[in-house]
């Protein structure tokens, strides 16, 4: 994944996608931040329903589809999905709730997802200027992504028995 930094123009049009209807009691609502990563939240599930509310549109740029994106603006909206998915989740180790409330994706309240657009632009700032200043790499293709550092955790480990 090529992380991709554009203005922080976002055409905020709705699609109302943020009204994803996973069904919850009322009282594990309340609950919903303390729920582990795995536990009930339906991560398949939660992104076919999103693939279906954005049918025909997977080609638009994401600030076009998607309701508050600074970010990935102009990466195609089905894309944005899989970045979500192997970009994100995957390498963090984590489901989309470590940084979303399913039911209202757009929303910023998880530090989480601040954080994840401050990362993407430290993994900008090491691709584009601190890696591209090694001159004797040549012309090999140096890039570090959320993978290189976080290996499926949430937190980067710091000696070799942390793996
Ligand atoms: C590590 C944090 C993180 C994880 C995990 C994550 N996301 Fe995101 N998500 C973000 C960030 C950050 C943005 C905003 C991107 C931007 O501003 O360009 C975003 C934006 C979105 C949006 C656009 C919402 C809108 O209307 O603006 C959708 C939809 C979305 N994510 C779905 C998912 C799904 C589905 C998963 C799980 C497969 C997931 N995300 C996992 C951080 C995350
Ligand atoms: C150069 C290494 C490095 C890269 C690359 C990197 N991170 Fe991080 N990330 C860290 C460190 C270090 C921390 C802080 C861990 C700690 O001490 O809590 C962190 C913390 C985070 C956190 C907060 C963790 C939590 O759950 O509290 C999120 C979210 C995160 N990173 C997302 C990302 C994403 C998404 C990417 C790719 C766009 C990324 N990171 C790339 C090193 C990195």
């Amino acid at each position: 994944m090529k992380a991709i930094y554009l203005s922080f123009t976002a055409i905020l049009i709705s699609f109302g996608i943020s009204q994803v209807d996973i069904k919850q009691p009322e009282s594990e609502k309340a609950n919903y931040s303390a729920l582990a990563d795995t536990s009930e939240f339906d991560q398949k599930k939660a992104i076919a329903k999103l693939r279906e509310q954005i049918k025909g549109l997977e080609n638009e740029p994401s600030d076009e589809v998607y309701k508050n994106i600074q970010m990935l603006n102009r990466v195609p909206a089905g894309r944005l999905i899989s970045i979500m998915e192997m970009g994100y989740s995957r390498s963090l180790g984590v489901t989309c709730i470590h940084c979303h409330d399913p039911e209202n994706w757009s929303s910023d309240e998880k530090a989480e997802k601040i954080i994840t657009r401050e990362m993407s632009k430290m993994v900008g700032q090491i691709n584009n200027n601190l890696l591209a200043d090694i001159e004797a790499l040549g012309d090999r293709t140096a890039i570090v992504n959320c993978t290189t550092c976080h290996r499926g955790q949430k937190k980067p480990a710091l000696n070799m028995d942390d793996n």
